[in-house]
């Protein structure tokens, strides 16, 4: 990196887990010969494939198209598909916000960026905020996203075992203090990397300390409600008028067209608003039009519940019946898997770090992604940090297969050498 280069890109510049991931994931697509499980690409289901192939059509046909790929939208997002999500939220989570609490965005990752950068770093009042994450391990990026140096405070989890085979995480309220100094709190629900799912009481109980301290929560949904609904266990979505909801078309197959939606407060979507006009002039508008009629038409939560979910949910079956098979006899445990497309492997007696165990698996051709990355700002000397590995299983199951002898081997390796 260039000394002449600015203090704020260097932050984007070093070695970030993200840039490792994506790194990774244009590796994939040149040479074929890797087995993915790493990044977070969603699985291409043909059912959800075929409908957007048509909405495609449709959207030619009609003569949308010319206007769509011609016209710079409004930095709000498409407003048939701001009323559309509105009415919505409204009919399906009986939501009373309006046209003004919502604004699309360029990906969730860059919802992300603008509202860790909105709420994080030295703020107008003098005073230099922080992101709380109250429960690492978290979505790799958040480490990654903030200008500001030390701008992330995160919280280590209570370790739950369940069983020989799995354990949970849970938020350790016990050390969660809110200072001045945090501008707001973020969690992943479902959680990537480790498919944790956080309680309804655990989520009561955010919103709440969001309440009283007068910060937003930041909720996560990429996996989650109201769509693609990658849960499985039956969780509620509560309505907490401060909180910042960010969903994705991401995860229901629709990484490449970059469509994040956020739902918060006027002043909030009027902030991001603004950040959209000077940074990209207009927001993409390729996925709103493109799921525009399967929301209005509610055909985005049978398609979520129908399909979306029965096809990881089946592929987590094969990967665990698996990973019986490979892991039988290793000390590698699981987090229990309640959404999202991601094993989180936990090796206690691992006598590596797990970036040393992810270089000697991506040798033998598999992609993972080493744990560390999960842990912003987690000392090394909390071991577990060093001992996971989070595995994607949205790859067809003999790919799946393949990767997990590998890593068994491996694991195996190094555990007895
Ligand atoms: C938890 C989580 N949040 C946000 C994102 C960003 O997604 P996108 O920018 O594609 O909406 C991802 C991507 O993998 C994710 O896993």
């Amino acid at each position: 990196m260039k000394d002449s280069y600015s203090k704020f890109s260097s932050r984007f510049l070093g070695e970030t887990g993200t840039k490792l991931l994506m790194d990774d994931l244009g590796e994939v697509s040149t040479n074929p010969r890797y087995i993915n499980l790493g990044g977070g690409n969603p699985a291409l289901i043909p059912e959800m494939t075929r409908l957007f192939r048509e909405s495609i059509l449709e959207l030619v046909d009609s003569g949308e198209f010319d206007k769509l790929i011609s016209t710079y939208e409004s930095p709000q997002g498409n407003d048939l598909f701001i009323r559309s999500v509105q009415e919505f939220l409204a009919d399906t989570l009986g939501w009373d916000v309006n046209e003004s609490n919502i604004v699309v965005t360029n990906g969730s990752q860059s919802s992300f960026f603008t509202l860790f950068n909105l709420f994080a770093g030295l703020c107008v009042d003098g005073v230099n905020r922080s992101i709380l994450l109250p429960m690492t391990p978290e979505y790799i990026s958040y480490g990654d996203l903030l200008a500001g140096e030390d701008s992330l405070v995160c919280h280590l989890p209570t370790i739950n075992d369940i069983d020989d085979t799995f354990f949970k995480y849970s938020i350790n309220f016990e050390d969660l203090r809110i200072s001045s100094e945090i501008g707001a709190m973020c969690v992943s629900r479902p959680s990537n990397p480790s498919g944790n799912v956080i309680t309804d009481c655990e989520m009561s109980k955010l919103i709440e300390l969001a309440e009283n301290h007068e910060i937003p929560l930041i909720i996560d949904s990429a996996y989650g409600q109201p769509f693609p609904e990658i849960l499985f266990k039956d969780v509620s979505l509560p309505f907490s008028k401060g909180a910042i909801y960010c969903f994705s078309l991401s995860k229901l197959g629709l990484a490449g067209l970059r469509t994040g939606i956020v739902v918060a407060e006027k002043p909030i979507i009027d902030a991001i608003k603004s950040i959209n006009a000077v940074t990209s002039l207009s927001v993409n508008a390729v996925g709103s039009l493109l799921t525009l009629k399967l929301i209005t038409s509610r055909t985005i939560t049978t398609l979520s519940r129908d399909v979306v979910k029965p096809f990881y949910q089946a592929h987590l079956a094969a990967t665990l019946e698996l990973c019986g098979q490979y892991f039988r006899d290793l000390d590698v445990r699981i987090h229990r898997p309640d959404g999202a497309f991601f094993l989180w492997l936990w090796i206690p007696d691992l006598p590596i770090t797990s970036g040393e165990l992810y270089q000697r698996i991506k040798a033998r051709g598999v992609l993972v992604i080493p744990g560390n990355y999960f842990f912003p700002g987690v000392s090394d000397s909390w071991e577990h940090k060093n001992q996971c590995l989070r595995l994607s299983y949205a790859q067809d199951v003999e790919s799946i297969e393949r990767g997990l002898k590998i890593i068994s081997q491996e694991i195996r390796a190094v555990l007895r050498r």
